[in-house]
């Protein structure tokens, strides 16, 4: 199959019209596109991703009236992180009405959902006319896309079209919450902190710690986010193993020699740089990364999450 690339989300549309996938910008990551009403389409993402039935993937739309569609009723909780942070990265966990795909819920009678702030990511969603399902558009267990070239290194020849945008703002997918109980419960960490949810709802409760005992989201027991070069964290130059090709990301400037270096200006630049720097290095070979520590303030959760899976 030969991937057509595009700039018009319209163009994007007709693909997903016509039941196949499209890769898209968000303002998180880029994600892999598809009517999230049409079986067939859904199931050709997970071949396309090599990605776990058992997976289910985030629902993504543009107005009110197609989360109503999709969910069966919203709690109070639910309503309030909408309110406060629709659109943006946060994906919302809710009781499913039944109408999108079986495989895009992996069978849960739950869904999720979030509504994307990126311009391009609206346009297409509009001018599809159904919400679509997208999981991130990288071969699974790779680091997340965060530029169109990411996109095509794992996808070219296997999705129907890719929307080309700008590297993404974010660079770390979405936060997750599940809002189905009394109580809601972080999921995966994101732009969107557990701070701010409990600015919204006080008892927002910390699930990140305790999936593996109860894996309310089944993507957080699947590896993730690998590239091929080991990951450490930097802590001292006593730990950086001589005579192995190695990288540096951080936001200081470390002690010892790297033959890449990438010192971010903050944290928010440290998570948007984070997985294309995995990538770069797997370009040119590199074989471990160090990643500089960060305190888990903000953004902080989210970047420490993602390199900690990335070093396991
Ligand atoms: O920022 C993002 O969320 C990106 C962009 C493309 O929107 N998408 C993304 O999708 O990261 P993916 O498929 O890589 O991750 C989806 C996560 C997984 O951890 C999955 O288990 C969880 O959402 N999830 C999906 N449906 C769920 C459900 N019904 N209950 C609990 N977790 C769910
Ligand atoms: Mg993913």
């Amino acid at each position: 199959m030969e991937t057509f690339i595009t700039t018009d989300p319209v163009k994007a549309a007709e693909f997903i019209r016509q039941g196949r996938l499209t890769a898209f910008p968000t303002e998180t990551v880029y994600g892999l596109g598809a009517n999230a009403f049409d079986d067939d389409a859904v199931l050709r993402i997970f071949a396309a991703k090599g990605r776990p039935a058992d997976n289910p993937l985030i629902v993504h739309v543009v107005s009110l009236e197609q989360i109503n569609e999709i969910v069966a009723e919203l709690s109070d909780h639910a309503r309030l992180f909408i309110e406060r942070f629709f659109p943006g990265p946060l994906t919302v966990v809710a009781v499913s009405s039944g109408k999108v795909a079986r495989a895009a819920t992996a069978g849960l009678d739950t869904v999720a959902f979030r509504m994307p702030a990126g311009r391009i990511a609206q346009e297409l969603i509009k001018a599809a006319g159904v919400p679509l399902v997208a999981p991130s558009a990288n071969v699974s267990g790779k680091p997340s896309p965060t530029t169109w070239q990411a996109v095509l290194e794992d996808m070219d020849g296997k999705i129907d079209c890719l929307l080309q945008g700008e590297p993404t703002e974010i660079g770390l997918e979405s936060t997750v919450v599940d809002c189905t109980g009394d109580v809601p419960i972080l999921l995966r960490a994101g732009a969107v902190s557990l701070d701010e949810l409990r600015t919204v709802v006080p008892e927002t409760l910390d699930g990140t710690g305790m999936l593996s005992s109860a894996p309310r989201s089944p993507g957080m027991k699947h590896r993730h986010y690998s590239p091929a070069a080991a990951v450490r964290f930097y802590k001292d130059n006593k730990s950086v193993e001589a005579g192995r090709r190695s990288a540096f990301i951080g936001l200081e400037r470390p002690e010892d020699n790297f033959e890449k270096l990438m010192i971010a200006g903050s944290m928010e630049e440290y998570a948007r740089e984070l997985f294309e720097f995995f990538r770069e290095c797997d370009r040119i070979g590199i074989d471990v990364i160090y990643c500089q520590p960060v305190s888990t303030d903000g953004i902080g959760a989210a970047l420490m999450d993602r390199i900690k899976r990335a070093a396991e």
